[in-house]
């Protein structure tokens, strides 16, 4: 499974929906779940929270947690539903995360995450990886980041994805942690050409496929989240541009004709169609009508046929 190009985990954006979706305008991508806490997974509606459609893989899931043993029970869970890589969420700041004792705040606790992944490595015969950051707080010199990695990585863990900017634990909304904190590409670079071996993943800021080729040739993989979100349409060139396969991109329309069987099931089952469609408004990014088209889509939701309506709507519209 490749990590060459891949979308970040997001919570309230990349669910299935979404995810599936995004699958329509890349095939060689790798896409992640939202973190999923493991104890949600254990004790939670696990059908629910686990379940999509096998259209969507390469597939990986992240979760969230500290307990080495139930990490490893969510992730025995986890291999059973077909997820095809664990990724362990070790950035998140959100103080709600920070009193759990997940996310972000462990990277202050190398010896601990190094401990989740054994009992995870040891539990699935799946891949098990890290997101994490380049630091947090004061904990923001090469050695410390260093020291994360050689800890973690002496478990098993061989790939690893780097927010490259630091989080400040405290003062910073997750939002502001993701803007305020200055991006240093350079040091996932200078972890890349000291950890030779590892599989490094660089994220932050990236919005192009231009500057997604440039990293390549320094790590291994890029992960786009935002961008990939709001401008979709950028990943219609991923196959071609990343992984070098055959043009398969397709126009707006063609796009929104491909995910109309998919939108027809789900409101069979009783899905709202706007939880399928809000994924699709940065389809519209830059468009002229963009407003009215998203104000329509919403409007889907109070129709009688909202599918057919839809149907209708790309029939009369030119995308
Ligand atoms: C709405 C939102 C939700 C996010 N949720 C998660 C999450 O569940 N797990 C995670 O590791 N990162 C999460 N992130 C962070 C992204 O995965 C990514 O690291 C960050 O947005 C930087 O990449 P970008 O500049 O390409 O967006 C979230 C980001 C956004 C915008």
């Amino acid at each position: 499974m490749s990590h060459r190009f891949s979308i970040a985990p997001m919570m309230d954006r990349t669910d299935r929906h979404c995810r599936y979706f995004h699958r329509l305008l890349t095939s060689k991508s790798l896409l992640y779940t939202e973190m999923l806490h493991s104890n949600a997974i254990i004790k939670g509606n696990t059908n629910k929270l686990l379940s999509y459609s096998h259209d969507e893989h390469p597939l990986a899931i992240q979760l969230g947690g500290s307990d080495p043993k139930s990490l490893a029970e969510a992730s025995v869970i986890s291999e059973e539903y077909g997820y095809k890589e664990i990724n362990l969420n070790v950035g998140c700041p959100s103080s709600k995360v920070q009193k759990g004792r997940f996310g972000a705040i462990l990277m202050k606790e190398p010896k601990l995450v190094a401990k989740c992944v054994s009992y995870m490595k040891n539990s699935v015969s799946i891949p098990v990886t890290v997101k994490c950051r380049i630091g947090v707080d004061d904990m923001d010199q090469d050695a410390q980041l260093d020291r994360f990695i050689e800890e973690v990585s002496s478990e098993g863990c061989n790939t690893f994805i780097i927010h490259a900017r630091k989080a400040w634990l405290k003062g910073l909304s997750p939002r502001d942690n993701r803007e305020i904190p200055p991006l240093n590409y350079e040091r996932v670079y200078k972890l890349k050409d000291k950890f030779h071996h590892l599989n490094i993943v660089i994220n932050g800021g990236i919005k192009t496929i231009e500057e997604s080729l440039e990293h390549l040739n320094h790590v291994d993989g890029v992960m786009v989240g935002r961008e990939a979100y709001d401008n979709p349409l950028m990943l219609n060139s991923i196959d071609k541009e990343i992984y070098k396969e055959t043009d398969n991109s397709l126009s707006r329309t063609e796009i929104l004709i491909k995910l109309l069987p998919y939108i027809r099931s789900e409101v069979n089952k009783g899905t709202k169609i706007t939880h399928v469609t809000r994924h699709i408004m940065g389809l519209f990014r830059g468009f002229h009508g963009a407003k009215d088209i998203r104000k329509y889509l919403v409007s889907l939701n109070n129709a009688v046929n909202p599918v057919d309506n839809f149907k209708f709507f790309l029939k009369e519209t030119t995308l």
